[in-house]
């Protein structure tokens, strides 16, 4: 049997594989005569083969299958998928289905793998200034990366979304990606050395890390265990870990001789406080120091910040992410976010026109078995984040926030004020409008179905009201001081 050699270039080739299989399928080749070459050419994959076959009818998740597994390194992605891909069009439609036959267990866990990749560059991929105050164009950044598999292209549309204001360039030994505001191109592979060392923003958000490090919670173990040391060394808060966790047990006495909040509330000095002092000047510029700073508690995959128009009228404010919202990095797209969009969109509001953000950035949970349980921020968590809020919402200049539930009415008052009788239009904000609700998360856990229909339909009337009040001709209110 003469066996079929399908180049494909090297690296996560997907439209190459797509179209190979499209001519492989149309020309009635089976996969165990086929070998899977990823060259550094370009697709080569033959005369022999139609160029122009027709695109198949597969189910969906193998669709995504296909998406998932390509970036992995393993060299026998393409043949494990080509052999899915001809059971699935020769009878086998639910294959994806049994997940203990062989290929599709390992075709899995290859899709875990090139997720938890791309989760990891989202986290631990830092930009650094790139030239100095003598350059005058725009601000450039540069950040090196070492992803396990081939997922450059996967990975960069997020950055492209988040650092949408800035002209950056990643560097990996896989390839590079450019970003110049408006749309991104892919280059040649790159080394460390192609990234400079360090500037001052990180000097500053360095300090910041120290200044709100916890020695109470230093573990050095589960912080490598989160994290492979080739990601931390590329990481600038890490410089600033071993000698926090030298001084841990010293600075652990004082915290408990002092007030128990002394690491939440005690002002930032040096560099970073100049950086505070001077206030971001953009959302993207406030969300690179979110992103920064990291957990206050370890363990969140991400910061979750805002989204939403920089000057939308109305921005809502949660609690804190949750599970989905730590692991895509967006507010609001779990089971309270799909509550609060069908109640949104009830109301006549679209959530594309209005900003949601949280109260506190990052996901905590406890880990019991393998679900991760929401846990409630502590007073002091929900402190420690309000300064983040205070910038979003001063540059945004909203017509009226919206806090829903009491982690939210604490974060933006300052006070602990029972949401039935707090709720609807309040002066408790100083600087802007404001209206309380309950957190839809609330709706969620009312146990009986006519509780949860009635206050359903409150939260729906909420919402009505919050769009008339945040109408385009209500005043945006002046700047918080
Ligand atoms: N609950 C929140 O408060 N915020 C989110 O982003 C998700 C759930």
């Amino acid at each position: 049997m003469a066996l079929r050699q399908v180049r494909l270039v090297a690296g996560a080739d997907l439209d190459g594989f797509r179209r190979a299989v499209r001519a492989l399928v149309a020309a009635g080749v089976p996969p165990e005569e086929v070998d899977w070459i990823a060259a550094d050419e370009t697709s080569l994959f033959g005369d022999a083969l139609p160029p122009d076959a027709p695109p198949l009818s597969l189910p969906r998740p193998v669709g995504e299958l296909i998406r998932a597994a390509v970036p992995h390194r393993d060299p026998e992605r393409y043949g494990l998928l080509y052999g899915v891909i001809w059971r699935v069009l020769h009878g086998e439609r639910d294959l994806l289905e049994v997940a203990s036959d062989p290929a599709v267990h390992r075709l899995e866990i290859m899709r875990k793998s090139v997720k938890r990749d791309i989760h990891k560059m989202h986290a631990y991929l830092r930009f650094r200034g790139v030239g100095g105050v003598q350059d005058p164009g725009p601000e450039r950044y540069a950040a090196w990366f070492e992803p396990d598999h081939f997922i450059l292209e996967a990975a960069v549309p997020f950055f492209a979304e988040r650092f949408r204001a800035m002209i950056w360039t990643i560097v990996t030994p896989i390839g590079s990606a450019h970003w110049d505001r408006e749309r991104v191109s892919f280059g040649p592979p790159g080394t460390r050395a192609d990234v400079p060392v360090a500037d001052a923003f990180e000097e500053g958000w360095t300090g910041y890390y120290a200044a709100t490090f916890n020695p109470a919670r230093a573990n050095p173990k589960l912080m490598q265990q989160h994290m492979a040391k080739k990601y931390w060394r590329n990481m600038p808060e890490a410089a600033a870990i071993p000698a926090l966790i030298r001084s841990a047990s010293s600075r652990v006495d004082a915290m408990l001789e002092g007030e128990p909040t002394v690491p939440l509330k005690r002002k930032p000095e040096g560099a970073l406080a100049a950086m505070l002092d001077q206030a971001p000047a953009s959302l993207a510029e406030l969300n690179a120091i979110i992103r920064a700073a990291g957990p206050l508690v370890p363990g969140a995959t991400q910061a979750v910040v805002g989204e939403g128009p920089e000057r939308a009228g109305i921005v809502f404010v949660g609690e804190q992410p949750g599970d989905e919202e730590d692991l895509t990095g967006r507010p609001f797209v779990g089971p309270a976010g799909r509550l609060l969009d069908r109640a949104m969109a009830e109301a006549g509001i679209d959530r594309k026109d209005v900003y949601l953000t949280n109260a506190v950035k990052h996901f905590k949970f406890e880990q019991r078995g393998k679900r991760r349980i929401h846990a409630k921020p502590t007073a002091g968590e929900v402190s420690h984040y309000r300064w983040w809020l205070m910038r979003e919402l001063e540059l945004i200049e909203p017509r009226l926030v919206v806090a829903l539930g009491g982690t939210a009415v604490l974060a933006l008052t300052g006070k602990s004020v029972p949401i039935t009788r707090a709720r609807g239009p309040t002066e408790l904000l100083e600087h802007f409008a404001g209206y309380i609700t309950v957190h839809p998360s609330y709706l969620l856990r009312l146990p009986d179905e006519d509780a949860k229909r009635s206050a359903y339909a409150a939260f729906v009337g909420d919402l009505q009201r919050v769009r008339a009040l945040g109408e385009a001709s209500a005043p945006r209110r002046t700047r918080a001081a």
